[in-house]
């Protein structure tokens, strides 16, 4: 049950174009800007009805807000059986988070009217900044986003089904019909990444183990025959002085694992990236324990090992000329007799020997081990992607994540694929003037810096085993998951790293 590669919402998401008095839909969906300022679609169907589009919009007070929406039922000389009004707010704000905002608000409204399919018409709204490629990706991802559920473990699937589940986006132009396919195509396949990071997020710590998502890897392999899986287990990282990682693994009953993943869509000899996940399946904080408030969001802590599996699945379903591997250091941290205690000095796969002074700073641990084996990738760049620190949350809240990186240009291309792809980061110095907080006393380095810039330090602490190649590491503490209400995995920086390898391929 929990080993179908996917849950969540399956849509079917097409492109249409031709005649719009013509189309045949359950619901066509269109735009009116603030105030009853009708966008080209909706002033051809008021046309065709006879004004009856803007009479009813004055009887009913609609004006346009943006989100705002209204259901019509059998519109005169029409095709199709209703239409959706969403009001767009004024045209010139129309920016990024308005254009979630009113596509979300469609999908929640659609599947609440029990409506099944529907043709939308609002590629052709004027985005700030933003091309039809752009709208059209956007589209398929919020919809995808919004109508998720995670429900696997829940006795009663059918409370809350999604109903709405096929969404065709008219083009108006014939010439942009291949590039809005492209678009969809992309939009689906990051659509697909992000829903299996949030399923493994999601999945309790009891079900999703190291080993499972070891398994994970495999059934990736198993699809796509340019993925290639090997994974390494605890005798082995022994044999090659993972002392780092094997420290952290100590206090488990649960297995660890090294998962290495090899994606090659290029040539044998394009030196790959290699994205790199901590995969903490859950975080106790092991001997220097956390408190229980909120612990159990401690399963969250193997979304950036789940980010590296759906970019993965992204980029092996986009067939993208490029070389990617994965590696993914997968253990629990847990106190027990034999865990590893405050004081405690290991011996890193680098040589480098590190006093482990608060047992929480685990990440690290197991990162720096992985670091180091992504040597013998002759990797053209490095990215890991870590739940690594609170602080990173204090410092930038859920909306961006930590960006630190000892390579200028690979800094700049990833906050540029990140505002492309609406899944934006921040850059933070990585200044050697930090370093001196991991002083030890007894070991080459301390495995915590103090209070001061906690999520610089951890960085600090990686770029002491990044120095051979271009490096950058992503903190989403704030941004994999979301707490409240809402609580749940985002599939993030899912967006960013295939937008990240899509440029790329096109450079
Ligand atoms: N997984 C946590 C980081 C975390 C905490 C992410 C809360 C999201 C919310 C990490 O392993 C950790 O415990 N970090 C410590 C480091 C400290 C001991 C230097 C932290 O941030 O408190
Ligand atoms: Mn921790
Ligand atoms: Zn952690």
């Amino acid at each position: 049950m929990y080993g179908q590669p996917f849950s969540g919402v399956t849509m079917e998401f097409t492109i249409k174009s031709g005649n719009i008095e013509k189309l045949r839909s359950a619901c066509l969906v269109v735009g009116v800007h603030e105030v009853r300022h009708l966008t080209p679609a909706a002033q051809q169907l008021d046309k065709i009805s006879r004004n009856y589009i803007t009479t009813t919009l004055k009887r009913a007070d609609f004006r346009g807000k943006a989100g705002q929406t209204l259901l019509l039922h059998d519109v005169p000389r029409t095709a199709c059986e209703r239409i959706l009004i969403v009001g767009c707010g004024p045209e010139k704000d129309l920016d990024d988070a308005a254009v979630q905002k009113i596509i979300s608000r469609i999908a929640f409204t659609l599947n609440d009217a029990g409506i099944k399919d529907a043709v939308s018409c609002l590629s052709e709204l004027n985005v700030k900044g933003r091309d039809l490629h752009w709208k059209v990706r956007q589209t398929v991802e919020v919809v995808s986003d919004s109508l998720y559920r995670f429900d696997l473990l829940k006795s009663k699937k059918n409370d809350g089904a999604v109903i709405f589940n096929k969404l065709a986006q008219f083009i108006t132009e014939r010439g942009s019909v291949a590039a809005a396919k492209k678009a969809l195509t992309e939009g689906q396949a990051v659509a697909r990444g992000v829903e299996l990071v949030k399923k493994l997020g999601n999945l309790p710590a009891n079900i999703c183990t190291p080993a499972y998502l070891a398994n994970e890897a495999k059934t990736l392999a198993k699809k796509y025959s340019t993925i290639k899986v090997q994974v390494l287990e605890q005798a082995d990282m022994k044999k090659i002085n993972m002392g780092s990682l094997l420290a952290v693994a100590r206090g488990s009953r649960q297995p660890p694992k090294l998962i290495i993943l090899n994606y090659q869509g290029g040539k044998k000899t394009d030196k790959p990236v290699t994205l790199v996940g901590k995969g903490v399946t859950f975080d106790t904080g092991g001997i220097s324990i956390k408190p229980a408030q909120a612990m159990d969001e401690m399963k969250f802590d193997m979304c950036g090992a789940a980010s590296v599996l759906g970019t993965i699945n992204t980029i092996a379903e986009l067939k993208l000329p490029i070389n990617v591997v994965g590696v993914i250091p997968a253990t629990e941290n847990m106190p027990d007799g034999n865990a590893s205690k405050p004081g405690d000095i290991v011996t890193s796969m680098s040589g480098q020997t590190i006093e482990i002074l608060n047992t929480d700073a685990e990440g690290r641990l197991i990162l720096c081990d992985a670091l180091t084996y992504s040597e013998r990738f002759k990797p053209d760049v490095v990215i890991d992607i870590a739940t690594l620190t609170g602080a990173c949350v204090i410092a930038l809240g859920k909306h961006a994540s930590g960006l630190l990186s000892n390579h200028e240009p690979l800094a700049h291309d990833l906050l540029e694929a990140g505002k492309q792809s609406c899944d934006r980061a921040w850059e933070l110095p990585l200044w050697e003037d930090y370093q001196e907080q991991l002083k030890s006393n007894f070991a080459d380095m301390a495995n915590i810096g103090g209070r001061e810039a906690g999520t610089i330090t951890a960085a600090c602490f990686l770029a002491r085993f990044t120095r051979k190649f271009r490096w950058a590491h992503l903190d989403i503490a704030g941004t994999a998951w979301k707490t409240g209400h809402h609580k749940g995995a985002t599939g993030r920086p899912v967006p960013l790293l295939t937008q990240y390898l899509i440029n790329r391929c096109n450079s």
